[in-house]
């Protein structure tokens, strides 16, 4: 019943939106691990002077990730690819405008990155294409001996999340999840004050998306060609790692400790629903199916028994949040509003406003004007992810997200989906690092 239900929403998605992606429902994995490699240090390959990149996906995201690395000492984007080729040569512009050759363009369709991954002399593939071409992406990067990045999440099943771990230990690559979130300055401050013992031992964390799209998935361009169709297919928390991924750097989460358990939870659907039937009659979207649960919640365990709550929310009305919450033996920060109470400074049950810490507890990489200035991605955290991704291939240093956080922080996708379709059961979340998350080092506190 359930699989002939399944079918029919995805034939009908099909029918909607005509030649356009529809994401197949998850499937069990049937991928067993194979055993980790002996070094117990994180990988690090061999310094390079400067980083030749080859972009994949120059939309709304990728744009800011371009204008970022022209800003950056180091960088060459040697070639662009996009399926739309207006894309492609507006990124062109903006990489002849910054005094660089024009870069090869790529246009032939949704798999010409593989040709640019076989054709181009490049050190890095970088890739902010929808979610359902990252994993393509990054494995064909890395099968041809590239450094492979992306945006988030890197991968929406278990089993691709295995793939990236194994092919980048096989290929001895880079495979990075860009998270920017981790770079913010609130979620920066909380890592400061967490190293530093201000909020004690830390016993919980909140994380969410909570971020009303209605209008974006509903886009005739952008996200609107493709993100509304993981909502027919797919029912638990498809974007998790924004506010996941602060807290677990707070937490060390594969580096000192890791994720265990998840349990999951979805509110009915309904957001979706109540926008299409403001649509014209005659429009084909009205005949879409959504399945997608408009509230998800989880709680994830991890091994020293902390526990974090995580939400996602991308189709009801209400102001943006990540939640960003620590509670430690000594205090809790919390975001949206961003507050602090510590136990023998703030007043005694009483919130204060986080600006006030910043003098205190700013992270190294926020105290320079440049960073402060930033007005481009989303207020100068996605320049601070991208600098440091250059940086760290530059110097030959490990990159501070690696190939076992894009997997540990993307595998709470089909882990949620699976507790939510077996009626909130418990999943045991894979050890990506397969018992490495004990001895790898703590994610470094650096500065610019
Ligand atoms: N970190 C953040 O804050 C943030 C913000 C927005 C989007 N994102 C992520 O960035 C990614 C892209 O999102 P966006 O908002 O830029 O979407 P978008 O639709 O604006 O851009 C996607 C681009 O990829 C191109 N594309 C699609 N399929 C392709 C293929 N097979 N090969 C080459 N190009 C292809 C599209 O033509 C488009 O130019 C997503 O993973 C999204 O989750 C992250």
């Amino acid at each position: 019943m359930a699989t002939s239900r399944r079918d029919f929403i995805q034939a009908g998605a099909t029918l909607a939106l005509g030649a356009a992606f529809v994401p197949p429902a998850p499937a069990p994995s049937r991928r067993s691990p194979q055993p980790a490699p002996g070094d117990p240090l994180p990988f690090r390959a061999p310094p390079m002077e400067r980083v030749r990149i080859g972009f994949v996906g120059v939309g709304g995201q990728g744009t800011t990730h371009v204008e970022n690395l022209l800003s950056l000492e180091g960088v060459d984007l040697k070639a662009i690819c996009d399926i739309d080729e207006s894309h492609a040569r507006a990124a062109a512009e903006k990489i002849v405008a910054a005094g660089q050759p024009a870069p090869t363009l790529y246009t032939r369709g949704p798999r010409d990155f593989e040709r640019l991954c076989a054709e181009e002399d490049l050190d890095l593939v970088f890739t902010a294409t929808p979610w359902e071409w990252h994993v393509p992406v990054l494995l064909s990067a890395m099968r041809h001996g590239k450094h492979a990045a992306t945006e988030v999440p890197a991968a929406m099943t278990l089993d691709h999340c295995w793939e990236l771990v194994e092919t980048a230990e096989r290929e001895q690559k880079h495979c990075v999840m860009m998270e920017n979130c981790n770079y913010d300055r609130f979620e920066l401050m909380m890592l400061v004050m967490t190293r530093q013992g201000v909020l004690g031992e830390l016993l919980h964390g909140e994380a969410a998306y909570l971020h009303d799209l209605r209008s974006v998935k509903f886009a005739k361009d952008g996200e609107g060609l493709w993100r509304r169709a993981w909502s027919m297919t797919h029912n638990g928390n498809l974007y998790p790692t924004h506010g996941l991924g602060p807290v677990a750097n707070a937490m060390d989460i594969n580096r000192g400790d890791r994720f265990t358990t998840v349990v999951s939870m979805s509110s009915p659907s309904r957001g979706l629903q109540e926008w299409q039937a403001t649509l014209p009659a005659d429009d084909p979207r009205r005949a879409e199916r959504y399945v997608l649960g408009d509230q998800n919640v989880a709680l994830v365990q991890t091994a020293k028994g902390r526990t974090i709550y995580l939400a996602h929310n991308t189709n009801s009305p209400r102001p943006y949040s990540r939640l960003a919450t620590l509670q430690g033996t000594k205090g809790i920060v919390s975001g949206w509003p961003h507050r602090v109470h510590l136990e023998g400074r703030s007043p005694g049950h009483g919130w204060e406003p986080a600006e006030k810490y910043y003098a205190e507890f700013d992270h190294p990489l926020w105290r320079s004007e440049r960073i402060q200035q930033m007005d481009r991605g989303h207020g100068g955290m996605d320049f601070l992810e991208d600098y440091r991704l250059i940086e760290c291939l530059r110097k030959g240093e490990p990159t501070d997200m690696n190939v076992y956080d894009a997997a540990a922080l993307s595998a709470m996708v089909e882990l949620t989906i699976r507790s939510v379709r077996q009626g909130g059961k418990p999943q045991q979340v894979p050890d990506f690092t397969r018992g490495r998350w004990a001895k790898f080092p703590q994610w470094p506190i650096v500065s610019a």
